[in-house]
């Protein structure tokens, strides 16, 4: 170890018959953390991926893992570890055959796998299914057999990729904690592509939030929460998305900027005492509270948040007050403007 960052890309590009896969990646990846990679699908979070496992070569750039150049070193070359959405479980084998077979590939001693299995098959929660075949298994515990398989490899960087994206909704939020725990305990790197924002919010250190083949923004989950560098990671990040607003429909803004506002930091106000009035397109009732959709001319996406159940009829028009000191600048390039 010498303290820098475990994983590096540098300026890594691939391409396709000249169609871009990836451009421009740089990233710095400490030991240790959890990295996602997030972003609508085709943005190139796979390729990324896989060009960190060595499954794909760039055309250009230079990727570093534990400081060795392995840019061009064949994936079962670069100590790492993958689970993917699939599973990628061979399923006439059981659960413990499955956790196993990397180890008796490798000719690790028999004891050795056992006591491996054991403690993998412990910290997944799978212990008693060991000879049960795939098929025998629910999706979730599918997904934990991946991740034991993952975690007797005993490899210090992990790549998953979209690995709970077959769960339903209730599984994937309990998988997710477990991946989480896993992670710390072991004290491992994972870099983790995902499609949903939530997932990445709630799972990882730093986010990476592609559009493109391009990176849009590198930061905590607070800093594209609260900080987004442009107005495609304002709307990708956080649900409902930011609101955007033309600066012209609002009055005391005479520049041509694009302001963004979330919708705890917009309230409906008495006729006359609002920055804007705007007509009521609809009402979701999310259980704690109720998602006002709003429109008006030169806005997207605007939205308020009422306590409880209260539902508005379609087509009603209210005055809604913004929290100035809260309201973010983008230029017309859409890119954030600071010390304004
Ligand atoms: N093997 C391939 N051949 C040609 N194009 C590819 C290949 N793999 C990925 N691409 C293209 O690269 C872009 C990024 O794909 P991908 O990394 O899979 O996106 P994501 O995982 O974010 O959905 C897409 O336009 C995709 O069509
Ligand atoms: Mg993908």
């Amino acid at each position: 170890m010498n303290g820098g960052p475990f994983v590096i890309l540098k300026d890594v590009a691939k391409r396709w018959n000249g169609q871009l896969g990836v451009e421009d990646i740089s990233l710095e990846i400490e030991e240790g953390s959890f990295v996602a990679l997030l972003g609508p699908s085709g943005c190139g979070k796979s390729t990324s991926l896989r060009l960190l496992a060595g499954l794909e070569i760039p055309d250009e750039g230079q990727i570093l893992i534990d400081s060795r150049d392995v840019t061009t070193s064949a994936a079962s070359d670069r100590n790492l570890s993958m689970v993917f959405q699939s599973y990628a479980l061979f399923p006439h084998l059981s659960v413990a055959e499955n956790v196993i077979f990397g180890l008796k590939v490798r000719r690790v001693p028999k004891a050795e796998r056992a006591e491996k299995m054991k403690r993998a098959l412990e910290i997944t929660g799978l212990t008693g299914l060991e000879s049960r075949k795939p098929g025998e298994l629910s999706g979730g515990q599918r997904q934990r057999v991946a991740l034991a398989r993952a975690i007797v490899a005993g490899q210090r960087l992990c790549l998953m990729d979209e690995p709970l994206s077959n769960l339903d909704a209730k599984l994937r939020n309990s998988v997710r904690k477990d991946i989480k725990k896993l992670q710390r305990d072991l004290g491992i790197t994972v870099v983790y592509v995902t499609h949903d924002q939530t997932e990445a919010m709630s799972m990882a250190d730093k986010i990476v939030l592609m559009k493109d083949g391009r990176i849009q923004q590198v930061g905590t989950p607070d800093d594209l929460y609260n900080r987004p560098a442009n107005t495609f990671v304002a709307e990708f990040v956080g649900a409902p998305p930011m609101a955007l607003i033309q600066s012209s429909v609002l009055a005391g803004f005479d520049k041509d900027l694009t302001l963004g506002v979330r919708a705890e930091h917009a309230t409906i106000v008495e006729k006359g005492k609002g920055q804007l009035t705007c007509t009521v397109s609809e009402a979701e009732f999310l259980g704690s509270e109720t998602l006002i959709g709003l429109s008006h001319e030169g806005t997207t996406g605007l939205s308020v948040l009422q306590p409880g159940l209260s539902l508005m009829d379609e087509g009603v028009t209210v005055d809604i007050a913004f929290d100035t000191a809260k309201l973010h600048k983008f230029n017309q390039e859409g890119d954030r403007i600071t010390g304004m």
